[in-house]
C-alpha cells in the first residue's frame, strides 16, 4: 500500500520493489543499485522535466540517479529529492553521484565546485562524485564539434592528480562517500592507481552492444572499480553535435530487435538487461514513464540466456559515440588521440 505523507510524493503501486534491484558491492563494503536514472537532458529536455522524471522514477522503484553539474538542473533535482526523503525514502537507500565540470579542475576550485552540486541537491553528502572528464579544457554548453578552448591543453597526469587530492579531502571531511573517474583510459588509470590515496571507486565510461571496450570493462573490475556504463542504448537522442555519419544504431541492430521480439519488449530494454547481466552498472536516461519503469523491471525478470549474451558480445563494433572532440588541443587532430589507442596517453 501506498505510504501516506505530506510532501506530495508517494511510491507508486505498480513499481519494483528496490530491495529486489541487483546490488553492486564496492570495496568500500558499501553498495550501490545495478542500474540508475541518467539527467542529462540533451539539450532537448528542459531541467523541470528531468527532475519530474527524478521524481517519478523514485515512485517506481529507483534509488540510483546519475547527477552532474553540466547538465544544469541539480537546483531542480534537490528539491524533488527532498520529496521523495518526505515521502518516506531515507537518505541511506539512495545513490546521488555528481561530477565536476572541466572548468573547475584547479586546486582551489574543486572543493567549492562540489559545495555548489551539493547544495543544489540539497544533500548532506554524496555517494559519489566524479571527474567527468580527465581534461582541463573548457568549452561552453551546446557548442559544436569543431569549438576549441583557446586555453586547451593535453592530459597532464601532475595536475590531474592535484584535482584528485582534493577529492580525497572531501572523502575525509564526510562529504562524498566513494570518488572516481569518468571517461579515462587504462593508461590514465595506471597512473592514478599507482598515486592516490583514496581509490576510485567506479569509472563511468560509454557502454553499450556496439561499444563494449571490453579492455577497459575487464581491467576496472580487475582493480576492484565499478563500471558505470553511460549511453547504455545507445544514446538515441544525443545532441546533433555528437552524431557521425558512421555512427550506428544499437536498438536498430537487427540481432537486438530479434531477441526484444522474443521477450516481448523494445530494444531498449534488451540493452539495459544485457548491461546488468555482463556486470556493468547502466543509467539509462528517460522521461517517460513507461520507459523508465520498462528498464527497471527489466532487470528483475525474464533474463537473456547464455546463447543471448553471447549473440549480443559478438556486436561489438567499437563504435565510440561520444567521442570528445571539444576536448583536442591543436588543430587537425584526431579525436582518437583522447583515448589513447595505442596504450601510450597522448601528450603531444
Ligand atoms: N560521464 C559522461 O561523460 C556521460 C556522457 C553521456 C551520458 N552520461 C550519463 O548517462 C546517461 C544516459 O546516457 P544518454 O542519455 O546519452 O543515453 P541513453 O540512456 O543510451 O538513451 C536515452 C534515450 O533512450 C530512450 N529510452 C530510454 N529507455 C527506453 C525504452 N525502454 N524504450 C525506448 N526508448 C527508451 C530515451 O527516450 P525517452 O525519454 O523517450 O524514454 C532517450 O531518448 C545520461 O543521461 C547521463 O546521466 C554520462
Amino acid at each position: 500500500m501506498a505510504r501516506v505523507n505530506s510532501s506530495g510524493w508517494q511510491p507508486a503501486a505498480e513499481g519494483v520493489d528496490p530491495r529486489r534491484v541487483p546490488q553492486r558491492l564496492l570495496f568500500t563494503g558499501m553498495s550501490m543499485p545495478a542500474i540508475g536514472l541518467g539527467t542529462f537532458g540533451s539539450d532537448s529536455v528542459s531541467g523541470e522535466a528531468v527532475a519530474a522524471a527524478v521524481g517519478g522514477a523514485a515512485a517506481v522503484g529507483y534509488r540510483h540517479f546519475d547527477c552532474a553539474a553540466v547538465y544544469g538542473n541539480e537546483h531542480l533535482i534537490g528539491p524533488v529529492l527532498q520529496q521523495v526523503m518526505a515521502g518516506g525514502v531515507r537518505r541511506e537507500e539512495l545513490w546521488i553521484t555528481s561530477k565536476l565540470w572541466n572548468d573547475r579542475h584547479a586546486e582551489a576550485e574543486v572543493i567549492p565546485a562540489f559545495l555548489q552540486s551539493l547544495r543544489a541537491l540539497q544533500m548532506e553528502y554524496l555517494d559519489l562524485y566524479l571527474v567527468h572528464w580527465p581534461f582541463p579544457n573548457h568549452h561552453a554548453p551546446g557548442v559544436d564539434v569543431s569549438s576549441r578552448d583557446l586555453h586547451a591543453r593535453p592530459y597532464s597526469h601532475l595536475r590531474f592528480m592535484q584535482t584528485w587530492r582534493q577529492l580525497e579531502k572531501l572523502v575525509d571531511q564526510g562529504l562524498v562517500r566513494h570518488i572516481g573517474t569518468s571517461n579515462m583510459t587504462i593508461p590514465k588509470l595506471e597512473l592514478l592507481l599507482q598515486e592516490a590515496r583514496i581509490q576510485p571507486a567506479a569509472n563511468e565510461m560509454e557502454l553499450h552492444p556496439h561499444f563494449q571496450q571490453p579492455e577497459l570493462f575487464d581491467y576496472v573490475r580487475r582493480h576492484g572499480i565499478e563500471p558505470i556504463g553511460y549511453s547504455p542504448i545507445g544514446s538515441p537522442a544525443r545532441p546533433d553535435r555528437d552524431r557521425t555519419p558512421e555512427d550506428s544504431v544499437d536498438i536498430e541492430d537487427p540481432v537486438v530487435v530479434e531477441i526484444a521480439r522474443r521477450h516481448g519488449v523494445h530494444p531498449a530494454v534488451i540493452c539495459v538487461k544485457w548491461a546488468v547481466q555482463r556486470g556493468q552498472t547502466p543509467i539509462p536516461f528517460s522521461t517517460n514513464r513507461r520507459n523508465y519503469l520498462a528498464n527497471l523491471q527489466a532487470v528483475l525478470s525474464d533474463p537473456l540466456s547464455a546463447a543471448e549474451m553471447q549473440a549480443i558480445a559478438a556486436l561489438d563494433r567499437n563504435c565510440r559515440l561520444i567521442k570528445g572532440q571539444v576536448f583536442l588541443w591543436k588543430a587537425g587532430q584526431d579525436w582518437r588521440d583522447l583515448w589513447d589507442e595505442a596504450g601510450v596517453i597522448v601528450q603531444s
